[in-house]
């Protein structure tokens, strides 16, 4: 019984009419209604978390927790005391007892987000638990069972990692019975359009703006740039853009700033000449159509309550601390104009800590990397983990 592709994707809010994304809906809603384990691949930012939400939301077991895991931000220490929990007096600091993931998703589904990140110990243990549902905790005698629906995902090649003994082969065999591929943006930029709408008309909403939408000059642009951060990277651009020009219609222009110019490049999967079928135009038209009698009510609202049309944007994602004077005003999210200036001020040299220091570029470069948290430990040339626990001390949690 599994439901038609329209509702999955209302459900979900997966988004896209290319055959690639339609395919990946098809497999959801036939795997979905089953218990077998799920293992998603793809680029960083394709949408990997977001089917494996789907997967639950198409489950029967959508009422029960869904739990997502991200082990590659879990301490390697204390990762399988989170993931299966412990006993009280396990270890030093282990006051209570306390519960593990996979207990608390007891019915539900747990992801594996970033299972290639798993010390090779914990695989093992993975391995266990998704092939009977059962368990130890750290410090206990007795086994525990859950029932426990498993979806992995990760963005590394599994089959390299095992070649490099970093990854299980039996846990790999295990998981890969099912697997989908997330495809990269520049693989289906067929998909660009409706994906901005979206965007464009949710930022708009929650901020309580104009969404003008964008020229098809400005489709065409953002079709030939080559999104190394995927879904994610676009809809960052579309809403900073929204964010900077409120109740503007995108052109290419107001995207200019917004997209690094080395990645663009010529489209190989872009075809040179892009023809619509007609009724898809015309359900575009129609579309379009309403989005612009929605903006119409909207502005007509704020005249009626008397409220200039337009409101200032609030951008949750920014954070934009005053230049002190005397300091050549940076862009937010462009550290590149830090180049152009010493890395500390010298009247500076005297006041600041290593931490002030260390802190401020942890957020430039989160600011710049989009809160992409691989990218960012990458730049900077940190573990992963290590900027997890940076940005756990220092308080640059986005939320
Ligand atoms: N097909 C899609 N339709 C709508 N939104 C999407 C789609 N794909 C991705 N997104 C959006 O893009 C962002 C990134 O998606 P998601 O977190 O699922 O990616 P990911 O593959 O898990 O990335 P990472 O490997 O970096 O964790 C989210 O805000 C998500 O809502
Ligand atoms: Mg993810």
């Amino acid at each position: 019984m599994s439901m038609t592709l329209d509702a999955l994707q209302r459900k979900s809010g997966l988004i896209g009419e290319s055959d690639v994304i339609r395919e990946v809906l098809q497999t959801v809603a036939q795997i979905a209604p089953t218990d077998i384990s799920v293992l998603v691949l793809g680029e960083s930012g394709t949408g990997k978390e977001m089917v494996a939400k789907a997967i639950h939301t198409a489950s029967r077991r959508k009422f029960e927790p869904l739990i997502t895991v991200n082990c590659g931000a879990i301490p390697v220490g204390i990762i399988e005391s989170e993931l299966f929990g412990h006993k009280k007096g396990s270890f030093t600091g282990a006051d209570e007892a306390r519960k593990g993931y996979f207990e608390a998703a007891h019915k539900g589904t747990i992801f594996l987000d970033e299972i290639g990140e798993t010390p090779l110990e914990t695989q093992v243990k993975l391995l266990r638990v998704i092939e009977t549902g059962e368990f130890i905790p750290v410090g206990g005698t007795q086994t525990q069972k859950v029932d426990v629906r498993i979806v992995a995902a990760t963005h590394r090649d599994l089959r390299e990692e095992i070649g490099r003994n970093n990854f299980r082969q039996d846990l790999y065999y295990r998981l890969k019975t099912v697997t989908i591929t997330m495809p990269p943006l520049r693989d289906h930029v067929e998909d660009i359009a409706v994906l901005v709408e979206r965007f464009g008309l949710e930022f708009a909403t929650r901020n309580d703006l104009v969404f003008r939408s964008i020229t098809p000059e400005a489709v065409r642009t953002l079709k030939s740039y080559r999104w190394p951060g995927n879904v994610r990277e676009l809809k960052n651009v579309i809403e900073s853009v929204l964010a900077l020009n409120p109740g503007e219609r995108i052109t290419p222009e107001l995207l200019a700033t917004h997209l690094q110019l080395e990645s663009f490049q010529p489209n190989p999967a872009l075809p040179v000449l892009v023809t619509t079928p007609p009724e898809q135009s015309d359900r575009e038209l129609v579309l379009r159509q309403l989005l612009f009698i929605r903006q119409d009510l909207h502005d007509l609202k704020h005249i009626a309550a008397g409220q200039p049309l337009a409101a200032s944007p609030v951008d949750p994602y920014m954070p934009s601390p005053p230049p002190p004077s005397g300091v050549p005003e940076v862009l937010i999210g462009d550290v590149s104009a830090l180049d152009q200036r010493p890395l500390i001020e010298p009247d500076a040299i005297g006041e600041v800590t290593m931490e002030e220091v260390e802190r401020e570029i942890i957020a430039k470069t989160l600011a710049k990397f989009n809160h992409n948290r691989r990218r960012t430990a990458q730049s900077l040339g940190i573990a992963e983990r290590t900027l997890y626990r940076k940005i756990q001390s220092y308080g640059l949690d986005k939320k």
